[in-house]
C-alpha cells in the first residue's frame, strides 16, 4: 500500500485502523503548532544537507528536497499551503505538503529524526526568535519611562513606602524606578537565550540514531551554539519554556507593579497624572468617565502570565524521562505569553509616552505628611546627635505639630527649644523639598544629580538592546 494515500499520518503500519474520533480531537495540535511551521523547515532543509553528507540523498534528490521545502516555506507563508483537520500537528502537515511536491521522495527525509527532536528544535527556535521581539517591545516601553523621566528629573514627588508619604522623591527616579526591572528582564532574556541556544535535532526519538548524522552541523546551520549532550535529556528537557515563562511572568509582574500605579496616579484622590484621551477609556453610562483601563488590563494580565508559567511546571512535574505526550501542553502557555505581551508592552509605552504629569499637584503633595521629618532627625546627626535621640527628638516635633496642625516649618523658635535643646532656628534650611532632593548626592539617590547618571546609564544600556532585540535567530 503506498504510504502517501489517505490522510497522512506519521504511524499507522501497525494499527488495524484509523484514530477513533475523541482520540483525534483530543490529540490534535495543529491549530496551535502551525506557527512553528517556518522553524520546522528550516530545521528539515539543514536535516535533508546532512542526509546528503551521509549519502542518504543523492545531489540531485537534495536539490529537489531543498526546492521543494523552499516551494513549501512560501507557499505556507502566503497562506495557499494551509493545515487540515487531518493533519495531527504541524509536522504531519508539513509532510503532507513535501509528499504532494515530491511523491515518494518526500518521505525520505524523515529518516534519522522524530518528532521528539523536531518539536523541541522548532520551539526553541521560535521562542529564540520572539524572545527578541519581546525584547523590543520591553526597550520600547523603558523608552517612554526614560522619556517622561527626563522631563521630570526635578519634579518633587511624595515618595512613598506602605502607601503613605514617606520622604520627596524626585518623580523622575520613581518613574525610573519602574525601568530597572526591565532592564533586569532583558538581561533576564539575553542569559536565558545562551542556555537554550542548545539543538536538540540528531537525539532521534530519544537514543541518538544509528545513521550518520552530524547534529554539530545541524546546530550550526539553524542557530544553535552547540548540539545537546545527550539525546535523552534533549527531548525531555522543557526548562527552557519554563524558564521563558518565568521571564514573562515576571515581566507580567513588573507591568502589573506599574499599572496599579498608574491606576492610583490618575485617580481622583491623586490627580498626579492625565491620560491622553487615545489611551483611556470612557463609560457607556457614566458620561464623565475616562477610565486607565490599559493600566488595568497591565494589572490583570499578569494573571495570565503567571498562570502558564505554573501550568508548564505542573505538567513536567514527576513527568518520567523521555518525551512524553503531557509535554504537547508546554506550547500554548508559551505562545500566549508572547501574544499577551505584545499586545500589552506597546499599549503601555503609548499610554506612558503620552500621559501628562501634574507638576503643580505633586509638588504641593511632596511634603505633605511631615515627609521632611527625616531632614530634620539627619540634621542632628550632623550635629553628632545620636540617631536613636535625633529620631525621638523629631518624633516629638512631629507630634507636636500634628496636635497644632501645623507644619514643621511652621514651629517657632522658642517651641523648637522646648521640644529639645539641640534644636534651633537654623534646622528650617533643610526644611524644604528642594534641599532634601539636593541634598542627596550619592549613587543611586533621588537627588538631580544622581537621577541624570541614573539616567544616562538606562538609556546606554537600552541602546545595547537594540541590536540584540533585532537580531535573527536562524541565519539565513
Ligand atoms: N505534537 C507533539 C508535541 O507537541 C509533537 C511530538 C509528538 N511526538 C510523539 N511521539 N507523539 O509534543
Amino acid at each position: 500500500m503506498p504510504e502517501t494515500e489517505g490522510p497522512t499520518r506519521l504511524w499507522g503500519g501497525r494499527f488495524a485502523g484509523g484514530p477513533a474520533e475523541a482520540l483525534a480531537r483530543l490529540s490534535v495540535s495543529v491549530h496551535f503548532d502551525w506557527r512553528l511551521a517556518p522553524y520546522d523547515i528550516a530545521a528539515s532543509r539543514a536535516h535533508a544537507r546532512v542526509l546528503a553528507g551521509a549519502g542518504l540523498l543523492d545531489a540531485d534528490e537534495l536539490g529537489q528536497m531543498l526546492a521543494a521545502l523552499d516551494d513549501l516555506e512560501s507557499a505556507c507563508a502566503a497562506g495557499e499551503f494551509r493545515p487540515t483537520v487531518e493533519d495531527e500537528d504541524v509536522h504531519t502537515a508539513l509532510e503532507r505538503g513535501l509528499l504532494e511536491r515530491l511523491g515518494t521522495l518526500g518521505g525520505k527525509l524523515r529518516a534519522g529524526r522524530s518528532r521528539n527532536d523536531q518539536v523541541a528544535t522548532d520551539l526553541r527556535m521560535y521562542l529564540r526568535d520572539h524572545a527578541r521581539g519581546v525584547a523590543a517591545a520591553v526597550v520600547e516601553l523603558a523608552d517612554a519611562l526614560l522619556e517622561q523621566a527626563g522631563r521630570h528629573l526635578d519634579t518633587p514627588a511624595p515618595g512613598m513606602t506602605h502607601l503613605q508619604h514617606a520622604q520627596p522623591v524626585s518623580f523622575g527616579h520613581w518613574l525610573l524606578a519602574h525601568v530597572q526591572p526591565l532592564l533586569r528582564d532583558l538581561d533576564r532574556l539575553r542569559d536565558w537565550d545562551a542556555r537554550t541556544a542548545i539543538s536538540p535535532l540528531g537525539s532521534g526519538a530519544l537514543a541518538g540514531s544509528s545513521l550518520p548524522l552530524d547534529p554539530g552541523a545541524v546546530a550550526k546551520e539553524l542557530g544553535f551554539k552547540a548540539p545537546a549532550q545527550n539525546s535523552m535529556d534533549a527531548v525531555s528537557d522543557r526548562d527552557f519554556v519554563a524558564e521563558f515563562l518565568f521571564i514573562t511572568g515576571l515581566i507580567g509582574v513588573h507591568l502589573s507593579r506599574l499599572g496599579e500605579e498608574v491606576v492610583l496616579w490618575t485617580s481622583q484622590e491623586f490627580g498626579w497624572v492625565i491620560l491622553d484621551d487615545a489611551f483611556a477609556t470612557g463609560s457607556s453610562i457614566m458620561p464623565q468617565k475616562k477610565n486607565a483601563d490599559i493600566a488595568e488590563l497591565a494589572r490583570g494580565k499578569a494573571g495570565r502570565l503567571i498562570g502558564g508559567l505554573v501550568a508548564v511546571l505542573t505538567m513536567l512535574k514527576g513527568l518520567p524521562l523521555t518525551y512524553d505526550r503531557d509535554m504537547q501542553e508546554d506550547k500554548e502557555p508559551a505562545f500566549d505569553a508572547i501574544d499577551t505581551l505584545q499586545l500589552l508592552l506597546p499599549a503601555l509605552a503609548g499610554m506612558i509616552s503620552t500621559m501628562t504629569v501634574r507638576v503643580d499637584r505633586l509638588a504641593a503633595a511632596a511634603p505633605v505628611g511631615f515627609s521632611l521629618a527625616t531632614e530634620v532627625a539627619d540634621w542632628l546627626v550632623r550635629r553628632h546627635v545620636p540617631f536613636r535621640d535625633a529620631h525621638e527628638i523629631t518624633g516629638r516635633l512631629v507630634a507636636l505639630c500634628a496636635a497644632r496642625e501645623c507644619e514643621l516649618e511652621d514651629v517657632s523658635d522658642e517651641d523648637l527649644k522646648t521640644v529639645s535643646e539641640h534644636l534651633d532656628p537654623s534646622v528650617r534650611e533643610v526644611l524644604s523639598v528642594r534641599s532634601a532632593l539636593a541634598a542627596r548626592t550619592t549613587a543611586g539617590s533621588t537627588g538631580p544629580g544622581p537621577v541624570a547618571d541614573q539616567l544616562q546609564t538606562a538609556s546606554d544600556k537600552l541602546d545595547g538592546w537594540r541590536e540584540w532585540s533585532i537580531e535573527s535567530v536562524v541565519p539565513r
